[in-house]
C-alpha cells in the first residue's frame, strides 16, 4: 500500500527520493507526489498513475533541495486523483503531510477545522493533518514538533508520517502508529525515513525502528526521537543485515521469476538456520509451554492463509494438538472461543497487515501466547509477538508471493516436527526421517524449475481460457487455493481453487471443453490419490481440459490428463512445497502470454495495511 521516503542532508533530495520511491513500488500505488523545502519555501509536484509521470512532471517543473518527503499512494479515502494524491498541505502551502494509514475520526475533525475556517481541497482523511498542525502553531505551539504533537493527541487510527514545513527548512519529521516507518542513517549526515529497508538499503547500513506512540526529529547528521507526551527516547540503532543485491532484480525480467527462482536456497537456508532444532529452540516459548498446549489457533491473510491451512494439517498430523485456522479478516469479528491456553500463530510476509495484526492484539487481550511466522525483521507483528519464527527469505519484491509462500511451508515443517518431538508424538527416528525427507525438497524445486519450458508451454496453449480450476485434497487442497490465487493475482483468468471432493457440488456445473481444470495428483504413499483420478474421471466425462500435476514415474496419468506437468516424488506432507512451485511458474507464464504487469499487478498491494 502506501509507501512513504523522505531525506534530509546535503545532497539534491529528489532523485533519492525517486530511488526509494521506486523500491517501493511493489507495495502497489495509483499516484505520487514529493514536496520540498528550500529558501524557506515548499514546492509540491503530484501525478496520478505511476512514477514515471511524476518524474516526466518533475522534468517540466523541477524541485531542489535537500529536505523532503515523497509518497506513493493507494487509495481509499477519494478516488486516485491529482488532488487527493499525498503530499497535503496546510492553508497556507507552507507544511506538508504524506501519510500511510487511516486516521479514522478525520471526518469530525475536519468539521471542526472547516469550521475555523481551514480550506480543504481533497477527499482524504490525510488532509486534516497539515490542518492540524497548522492550527496548533497558530494557537500557540512553540516549535512545529510540539504542533505536531498536539496534532497527534487528536488523530484516532493509523499513520505513517512524513512532515515537512517552509518555516522549519532543516528539518524532517515522522511519526509512527500502527502503520510501519524506519529511520535510515547513511553517510556524510543523510537521514532517511521509509516505508521499510529496502526503499533505502542502498543507501543505509544502519536503521532504527521507530516503535508505535513515538515522533521524530531528523537533521543534516541527526535523529532525536519523543514518545506521545513529550518524553525523548534514545534511539535503539541496529545494522542492516540484508546486503545491497536482495532486492535488486539480478538479471531475471521480474522479481517475481527472480524469487520463484531463489526458492531453493532459501529452503536450504531455512533448514540450516533454523532455531529449533540444534539451536536451542530459544525463541521465545519454551519447550515446556508446549507440553502442556492443548490448542492452536492460526490466522493469515492471502497466501499467507494458505500456508496455514497447510500448517493446520501437519500440526494435527505430527502433534496431536487442536488446530483451527481462520482469515485473520473473519477472525477478528467472530466470537470464537479462544482461552489464554490457545497458542495463536499468525502467519505474515510483511509482518504489517492490519487484520493480522488486529487479530494478534485480540488474542493477547485475551491472555493468549503468539509464536508468529514472519519474513520482515522489525516489522510490527515479530514486534508484538511472544516468539517469531523468522522465514529468512529476503525482501520478496513481486507483489504475488512465491518465496515467502514456501519458507512459511517449510517454516511449518519445521515446527510442527519439533513441537511432535517434544509433546512425544513423534519418536526420535520419526522426526530424523521427516528432516532427511525435507531436506531433499529444495533439490526438488530445483528440478521443477528446470522444466520450466514444458510448463510455459502448456501455460501458454491455455491460457486464453475464459476461466479454469483448480482443484486439490488433503495437503494439496491449499496447494490448488494458492495455485488459482496466483493464477488470478497475475494473469487476471478467473480461477477458483476447490477442494476435489466439493467438486460436485457446484464447480462441475462449470466444466466444459474450454475450462482447464488443474489436478494435483502428485503421490507416494497419498491415500487421496485414487479419489483424485476419479474426480479427474467426472472432469474428462465432460469434456473438461485436464492438466495434471503428477509424480515422476505414474505412468497411469497420461491416460486421464490432456497435459501432464511431471514433478519429483517427495514425501505426501511435504508435497505441497514442490507442487506450488510448478503452479507459480504455470500461472507465470499465463500472465506473460497475456502481457500484463507482473510483478505489479492492477489494483493489489504487496503489503495491506489497512482493513
Ligand atoms: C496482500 C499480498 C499477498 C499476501 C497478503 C498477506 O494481499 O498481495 O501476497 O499474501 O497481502 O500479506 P502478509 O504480508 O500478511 O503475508
Amino acid at each position: 500500500m502506501c509507501g512513504i521516503v523522505g531525506y534530509v542532508g546535503k545532497k539534491d533530495a529528489v532523485p533519492l527520493l525517486i530511488e526509494g520511491l521506486k523500491r517501493l513500488e511493489y507495495r502497489g500505488y495509483d499516484s505520487a507526489g514529493v514536496a520540498v523545502v528550500a529558501d524557506r519555501k515548499l514546492g509540491v509536484v503530484k501525478t496520478v498513475g505511476r512514477l514515471s509521470n511524476l518524474e516526466s512532471q518533475l522534468l517540466r517543473q523541477p524541485l531542489a533541495g535537500s529536505v523532503a518527503v515523497g509518497h506513493t499512494r493507494w487509495a481509499t479515502h477519494g478516488a486516485p486523483s491529482e488532488v487527493n494524491a499525498h503530499p497535503h498541505c496546510d492553508c497556507d502551502g507552507r507544511i506538508a503531510v504524506v501519510h500511510n494509514g487511516i486516521i479514522e475520526n478525520y471526518h469530525a475533525l475536519r468539521a471542526s477545522l472547516e469550521a475555523a475556517g481551514h480550506t480543504f481541497y481533497s477527499q482524504t482523511d490525510t488532509e486534516v493533518l497539515p490542518h492540524m498542525i497548522e492550527a496548533a502553531l497558530r494557537d500557540g505551539a512553540a516549535c512545529l514538533g510540539d504542533a505536531i504533537r498536539a496534532a497527534l493527541t487528536q488523530a484516532r487510527g493509523a499513520y505513517a508520517l512524513g512532515i515537512v514545513s517552509a518555516d522549519c527548512p532543516d528539518v524532517l519529521y515522522a511519526a509512527r502508529q500502527g502503520s510501519p516507518l524506519i529511520i535510515g542513517i547513511g553517510e556524510d549526515g543523510d537521514r532517511f525515513i521509509a516505508s521499510d529497508v529496502p526503499a533505502v538499503l542502498s543507501r543505509v547500513r544502519e536503521v532504527i525502528y521507530l516503535n508505535d506512540g513515538e515522533y521524530a526529529e531528523l537533521r543534516d547528521g541527526g535523529v532525536r526521537i519523543w514518545n506521545i507526551k513529550g518524553d525523548e527516547i534514545s534511539p535503539k540503532v541496529e545494522r542492516v543485515t540484508l546486503s545491497a543485491e536482495a532486492a535488486d532484480q539480478s538479471g531475471f525480467e521480474t522479481y517475481m521469476l527472480k524469487e520463484i527462482h531463489e526458492q531453493p536456497r532459501v529452503l536450504r537456508r531455512l533448514l540450516e538456520r533454523n532455531p529449533l532444532f540444534g539451536g536451542g529452540a530459544d525463541f521465545g516459548l519454551k519447550p515446556d509451554y508446549f507440553r502442556k498446549l492443548q490448542r492452536v489457533m492460526i490466522v493469515g491473510c492471502g497466501t499467507a492463509s494458505h500456508a496455514g491451512m497447510y500448517g493446520r494439517l501437519l500440526l494435527e498430523q505430527y502433534t496431536g494438538l487442536a488446530v483451527e485456522i481462520d482469515l485473520a479478516s473473519e477472525f477478528r469479528y467472530r466470537d470464537p472461543r479462544i482461552d489464554p491456553g490457545t497458542l495463536i500463530i499468525p502467519v505474515s510476509q510483511s509482518g504489517e497487515t492490519a487484520d493480522t495484526l488486529a487479530s494478534v492484539r485480540l488474542a493477547k487481550q485475551w491472555g493468549c501466547r503468539v509464536l508468529a511466522i514472519c519474513n520482515v525483521p522489525g516489522s510490527s507483528l515479530t514486534r508484538e509477538s511472544d516468539a517469531v519464527l523468522f522465514t529468512e527469505a529476503g525482501p520478496e519484491i513481486g507483489v504475488a508471493s512465491t518465496k515467502a509462500y514456501t519458507a512459511q511451508q517449510m517454516a511449518f515443517a519445521l515446527l510442527a516436527i519439533w513441537i511432535g518431538s517434544i509433546r512425544g508424538t513423534l519418536g526420535d527416528a520419526d522426526v530424523q526421517s521427516l528432516l532427511a525427507e525435507l531436506a531433499q525438497v529444495p533439490d526438488a524445486i530445483h528440478y521443477v524449475l528446470d522444466r520450466k519450458d514444458l510448463i510455459r508451454v502448456i501455460a501458454h496453449k491455455h491460457c486464453d481460457a475464459p476461466s479454469a480450476l483448480y482443484l486439490g485434497r488433503k495437503f494439496n487442497y491449499p496447494t490448488a487455493l494458492e495455485g488459482a490465487l496466483k493464477n488470478k493475482e497475475i494473469s487476471y483468468q478467473h480461477a477458483e481453487g476447490y477442494a476435489a471432493g466439493e467438486m460436485k457440488h457446484g464447480p462441475i456445473a462449470l466444466i466444459n471443453e474450454y475450462v482447464p481444470v488443474i489436478c494435483v495428483c502428485t503421490k507416494t504413499r497419498d491415500e487421496v490419490y485414487d479419489k483424485m483420478i476419479s474426480n479427474m474421471r467426472e472432469v474428462e466425462a465432460r469434456q473438461g481440459r485436464i492438466i495434471a500435476l503428477a509424480s515422476d514415474g505414474d505412468t497411469q496419468i497420461v491416460r486421464f490428463a490432456q497435459d501432464v506437468i511431471f514433478v519429483p516424488a517427495v514425501r505426501d506432507d511435504f508435497s505441497p512445497i514442490v507442487n506450488v512451485v510448478a503452479l507459480q511458474l504455470f500461472a507465470y507464464y499465463a500472465a506473460q502470454a497475456r502481457g500484463t504487469d507482473i510483478d505489479k499487478p492492477r489494483n493489489l498491494a504487496k503489503s495491506v495495511t489497512v482493513e
